[in-house]
């Protein structure tokens, strides 16, 4: 679960400028704020909004004020279905000049991430953005110095490094038990999403809807990537999707990503959306992995996937069978990032998930996509607090 630490010990921490800056802006907000409930706007009423607003109901320190969609009649739905009392607005814009919030909350269309969470942090507002939380990586990075200019913060899905079998497989590495790590592998797939064309279109694909999962996992299990190379395919050219019919694929629907991270350790995605698995979108009772890693010493295997983690498969010994151990989720669950972070500004501590490390993905997937078009190996520039756990 989230990386809380006690306020004694965050002050300890935060001896540096830009903490203490940041931790003057939380004291101001719970001077203002005393009912300490931080007020949520939500933009993109669709699918996954489904799972977002009951999961932020659940939270005694989050009110969801604001519901906005292009598509109006889902906004208004959503806050009937759910009994949310909020307004409802038709844009952004009408939002953000309509009653007061604390944090935008994005589950739109990947592609209008970036230009929606640029307007929320110019209008003042801390960012909690699905993935990716940009198109690129210079326009994110753009976005967090943006947020830092204003003393605001952003964070972008995937929350899978708050799993406590994450922390478990980060705490096997770094306490050496694998011995010296080699090699890792990941995969995610299903059949596609039939409900919108945006996972189909430029700046689509499997990687930013899906495979951005495991690079999340396997970067913030092995450290940064200093190189990728890929091979991305689209395998179904056409598609036929809910809100525009037939439709013309135009993103990557195949991805084969490399990592080399430090250490000479090499990792490996897999992902797209052309893979049956029964258990793409539910996936409480799968018993195989899709997360494995390698050392001389010993291997372990993610059961389930990072984003619905059952349990750790662990092989240490030449003579004894694999152990499947931390099958614990301690009310882990994928949706849990935005009310997470959103009660951390609440109550003054820092989030293990932080936006460097959602931007050296995106740039994990920038780099992909420029390794298919120029079968280069591509550099990586950003880094992001490392061992997380
Ligand atoms: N559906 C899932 O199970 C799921 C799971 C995890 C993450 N996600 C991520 O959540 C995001 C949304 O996916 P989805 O499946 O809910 O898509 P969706 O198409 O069901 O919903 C997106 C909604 O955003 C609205 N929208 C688009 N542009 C907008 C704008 N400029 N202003 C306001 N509203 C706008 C659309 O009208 C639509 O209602 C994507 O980034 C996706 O990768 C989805």
């Amino acid at each position: 679960m989230s990386n809380t630490i006690s306020r004694q010990k965050f002050l300890q921490y935060t001896a540096s400028a830009g903490a203490a800056i940041l931790l003057s802006s939380l004291e101001g907000f719970a001077l203002e704020r005393p009912e300490k409930r931080l007020r949520v706007a939500i933009i993109g009423c669709g699918s996954v909004s489904n799972r977002y607003i009951p999961h932020l109901q659940t939270s005694s320190m989050i009110e969801i004020v604001c519901l906005c969609d292009i598509k109006y009649d889902r906004a208004v739905s959503q806050n009937k279905q759910y009994n949310v009392k909020a307004q409802t607005y038709p844009n952004i814009d009408a939002m953000l000049t309509g009653v007061p919030f604390d944090m935008m909350v994005t589950l739109t269309d990947m592609q209008v991430h970036g230009e929606l969470n640029k307007k929320a942090l110019l209008a003042g507002k801390h960012v909690w953005s699905e993935k990716p939380m940009a198109n690129t990586y210079a326009e994110g990075k753009a976005l967090l110095d943006l947020a830092k200019s204003k003393k605001l913060k952003i964070w972008g899905a995937p929350a899978v490094v708050n799993s406590p079998q994450f922390e478990f497989m980060s705490k096997t590495i770094q306490e050496g038990k694998l011995g010296r790590v080699s090699s890792a592998h990941g995969q995610y797939g299903h059949t596609g999403p039939n409900w919108s064309a945006f996972f189909y279109e430029k700046l689509g694909g499997s990687m930013p809807d899906l495979g951005v999962y495991n690079i999340a996992t396997l970067t913030g299990l092995l450290g940064p990537a200093r190189s990728v190379m890929a091979m991305l395919s689209i395998v179904n050219p056409e598609r036929t999707v809910d809100d525009k019919g037939k439709i013309k694929v135009e993103a990557e629907d195949n991805a084969h990503i490399l990592m080399m991270h430090d250490k000479n350790v090499i990792s490996h995605v897999m992902c797209g959306f052309n893979y049956f698995d029964p258990h793409g979108h539910e996936a409480a009772n799968q018993t195989l992995h899709s997360i494995q890693i390698y050392g001389d010493y010993g291997n372990m295997r993610l059961i389930g996937y990072d984003w619905e983690t059952n349990g750790v498969m662990l092989d240490t010994s030449w003579t004894e069978p694999p152990k499947l151990v931390s099958t614990d989720k301690s009310g882990y669950v994928w949706q849990e990032g935005a009310a997470k972070v959103g009660e951390s500004i609440i109550s003054g501590t820092e989030p293990r998930i932080n936006a460097e490390h959602a931007l050296h993905v995106l740039e994990v997937i920038e780099a992909a996509r420029k390794s298919q078009a120029t079968g280069m190996r591509i550099k990586l520039k950003s880094k992001f607090p490392w061992p997380m756990v």
